[in-house]
């Protein structure tokens, strides 16, 4: 993966985002979301992976205090499973850890067992959960935290 770096998302990205995106989530975000998310939104930091010059796949997140609040991780479904949510998690821990946030949260369907795993390899530990939080099926949100800000993977 020589060529592959994470860098903050610009609006450059935004295109191939929105392909990710698509082909990622059943109520995907639209590009004015991203956009205003990148550029108004002082809480917001989102970050790109970046594989041959395509964004690839991207990661956010709101610094709430010294919370980080994880919006979203994809990746698109032709790159996944060769590490690339990984990368993008542990830069988005490590620039949490350069802010002096203290720990991260994030919401998931209880039903999506990858992006689970992947928190859970990171340190997210399952502590709760929202019922019916999810619109379009009325699926059940996880909640997740990670107390110890570290960044190897388990
Ligand atoms: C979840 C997602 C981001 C993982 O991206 P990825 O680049 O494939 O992940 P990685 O290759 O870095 O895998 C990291 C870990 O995630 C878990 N994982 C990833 N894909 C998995 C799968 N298909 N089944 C089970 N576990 C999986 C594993 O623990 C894996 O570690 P391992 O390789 O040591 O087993 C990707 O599947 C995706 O974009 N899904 C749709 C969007 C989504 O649901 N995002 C999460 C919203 S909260």
């Amino acid at each position: 993966m020589s060529d592959f770096k994470v860098v903050p998302m610009n609006l450059e990205h935004v295109n191939d985002i929105m392909i990710v995106e698509s082909l990622s989530f059943s109520i995907p975000w639209s590009k004015n979301a991203f956009i205003e998310e990148i550029t108004k939104n002082s809480f917001a930091y989102y970050y790109a992976g970046i594989y041959k010059g395509k964004a690839v796949g991207y990661g956010g997140m709101w610094q709430v205090f010294d919370e980080g609040h994880v919006t979203n991780i994809a990746v698109h479904p032709e790159f996944r499973k060769i590490g690339i949510a990984s990368r993008i998690l542990e830069f988005m821990i490590g620039e949490s850890i350069n802010k002096g946030i203290q720990r991260m949260t994030l919401e998931v369907r209880k039903s999506n067992v990858s992006a689970i795993n992947l928190y859970q390899k990171y340190g997210f530990i399952n502590e709760g959960i929202r019922k019916s939080y999810y619109a379009d099926n009325g699926e059940d949100a996880v909640i997740m935290w990670k107390h110890k800000m570290d960044i190897n993977a388990s």
